[in-house]
């Protein structure tokens, strides 16, 4: 919560229900975020976190209820969805007339790309094509981001590259960001409030809390994750080899991560 100053609220759904024949993905969900905020979404595979974020995005109508989104939305999928027929200038500066050329430039230095302006995409790394899609969003200057796991695909090394590149990047930007991700360490380091998909609405919320340089300590790491481990119904692997073995606490693992695909 830190990162903003102004509260302003953004009620992006109010009562939106989503059915797919007779499954009722999403049900009467409301969603407020405030502006500037760092949203992050979990929930079990299937709950409905990308039929959100397609309403969100407009790229889907709701059967019931209303999706209310600022003027300019960005979006970044986990597959960076290139054409592989344009450069990146290219790709990044779709659908923009010549004069986002500048602007685009910019973007792509922002993201570590100024040099491979005139590349291919298929001659880029995964890291680097989702860099692209980031500069895509990021020169439209969007009030409001939305990601759907842009980072599920990404090695470890990458994935942290990537995480410190998008705190910079909101930062600068004061973006809204709603982010959707799997993993559960990710949702608590990146964002100020992270929410439990289940039912079809919001169910849970946890608000982490930062230091002052906006980093996360590893206490309130730990805390919010065992909360979120709680709410997602997964209990952690160490408390459960503890319990078996009857042995004092152990440093975290990597295995406690959500691995629900
Ligand atoms: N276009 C569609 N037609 C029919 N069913 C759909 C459609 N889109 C989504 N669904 C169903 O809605 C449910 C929620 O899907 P959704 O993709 O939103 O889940 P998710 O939470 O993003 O899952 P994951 O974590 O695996 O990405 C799933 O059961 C899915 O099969
Ligand atoms: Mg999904």
């Amino acid at each position: 919560m830190s990162r903003r100053s102004v509260a302003d609220m953004l009620q992006l759904a109010t009562g939106v229900s989503r059915f797919f024949g007779a499954q009722r993905v999403l049900d009467g969900l409301d969603l407020t975020v405030e502006e500037g905020e760092v949203v992050a979404l979990l929930g079990r595979s299937g709950s409905g976190k990308s039929t959100l974020l397609r309403l969100l995005a407009g790229l889907d109508k709701p059967d019931a209820g209303q999706v209310t989104v600022p003027d300019g939305v960005g979006v970044v999928f986990q597959e960076a969805r290139l054409f592989p027929w344009l450069d990146v200038l290219d790709n990044v500066t779709i659908g923009l007339p010549r004069t986002a050329r500048a602007a685009a430039l910019d973007a792509l230095a922002e993201v570590g790309l100024a040099d491979k302006s005139r590349a291919w995409p298929l001659t880029l790394s995964g890291g680097e094509a989702q860099r692209v899609a980031l500069a895509r969003a990021l020169v439209r200057e969007p009030r409001l981001m939305l990601f759907d796991e842009p980072f599920g695909a990404l090695d470890a090394l990458t994935r942290i590259a990537m995480h410190q590149l998008v705190v910079r990047i909101w930062a600068r930007h004061a973006t809204t960001v709603v982010l959707v991700t799997h993993d559960v360490d990710e949702a608590v380091l990146l964002a100020d409030r992270v929410l439990v998909l289940d039912g079809g609405r919001i169910a849970h919320q946890v608000t982490v809390t930062r230091a002052a340089d906006g980093s996360v300590p590893a206490t309130e790491l730990l805390d919010r994750r065992a909360e979120l481990f709680s709410h997602l119904g997964v209990e952690q692997l160490g408390a459960l080899r503890r319990q078996a073995r009857a042995e004092p606490e152990t440093p975290l693992s990597q295995q406690e991560r959500l691995a629900q695909t």
